[in-house]
């Protein structure tokens, strides 16, 4: 793999010094920051084209100035074909920023949790999550390639990969919001009402965009479009990075796609796990997928 993984607090996470990860927990978030929470899978690029529309009211042009990579750096990585950390590109740009981090909520910079900064989290059913995180590992040369599903799925469970454990990362969001300012949304809601989930966005960031608009930023985001779009679908990358005659990263954007994978067995060993790992928690997820 072309990314090291260090042990903070128990959790993997892909960064290669100590000394880069005290750099990432200092960071200075600014008031205006708008930050992307995500367990990795669950969205991440899809909601950044929606917040980016957003601030761009709509213009796709816009939206095309630069690849997903570019326009939002990710907190905490330093990708093996840049010059710079994505936390060095995050210093230099100018506000409003939009930055995006997979960390759990345990370890994020503390200053992003000073009062009135906004954070959107999005989480997905964690039997998609594990079947889209498999293929990825598969495309990219940034993480270490699984044999097949099963060795993936004991590394998922046991929380070996990278950015720890789903359950506890969606459980500490869930928490976090009770005393910070977080939109906590849903992939399948997005997926299935996508009108109304961006108008709650737009509500919980202050903001008003005509129908016309609304619509934009619908079409623009949906599957489909994005997929066939360079500056959303990370086909600008090095192939040495992602292969995507492997499995595309735009790969289904279906909820639901782990059942053509689980072994009924599987499925059942994961289902009576699911629930002990989830014991005590009010975070339920959409369970007809
Ligand atoms: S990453 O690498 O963590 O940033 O990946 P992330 O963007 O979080 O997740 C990738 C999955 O999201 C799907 N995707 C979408 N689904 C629906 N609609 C849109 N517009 C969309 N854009 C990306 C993408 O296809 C990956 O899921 P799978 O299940 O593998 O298809």
């Amino acid at each position: 793999t072309l990314l090291d993984i260090l042990d903070i607090d128990g959790v993997p996470v892909l960064v290669s010094t100590k000394e880069m990860w005290d750099k990432i927990y200092n960071f200075p978030a600014r008031p205006d920051d708008l930050i992307l929470a995500t367990y990795p899978k669950s969205g991440t690029t899809w909601m950044q084209e929606i917040l980016d529309m957003i601030q761009n009211d709509g213009d796709v042009e816009k939206c095309k100035r630069d690849s997903s990579l570019e326009r939002c750096p990710l907190l905490e990585l330093k990708f093996p074909h840049k010059e710079k950390t994505d936390l060095e590109i995050a210093l230099e740009m100018s506000s409003p920023r939009l930055i995006k981090t997979h960390l759990p909520s345990h370890l994020v910079p503390p200053s992003i949790w000073k009062e009135n900064y906004k954070i959107i989290y999005v989480a997905r059913n964690a039997k998609d999550c594990l079947v889209s995180y498999y293929h990825f590992h598969r495309m990219t040369s940034l993480l270490y390639d699984p044999q097949n599903l099963e060795e993936f799925y004991e590394e998922f469970m046991s929380g070996k990969v990278a950015y720890g454990s789903w359950f506890d990362h969606v459980k500490g969001w869930w928490a976090a919001k009770d005393t910070h300012q977080i939109l906590y949304l849903f992939y399948e809601d997005i997926k299935k009402d996508p009108k109304r989930e961006i108008e709650k966005i737009l509500k919980f960031l202050e903001k008003d965009v005509s129908e016309e608009v609304l619509n934009k930023i619908i079409y623009h985001t949906s599957f489909d479009v994005m997929k066939q779009n360079p500056m959303a679908n990370y086909t600008t990358l090095p192939t040495s990075l992602m292969d995507h005659s492997i499995s595309p990263f735009m790969r289904k954007g279906m909820p639901g796609d782990w059942k053509n994978y689980f072994t009924v067995a599987q499925n059942e060993e994961f289902d009576k796990d699911y629930q002990k790992k989830m014991a005590g928690s009010t975070l339920t997820f959409r369970t007809e997928i």
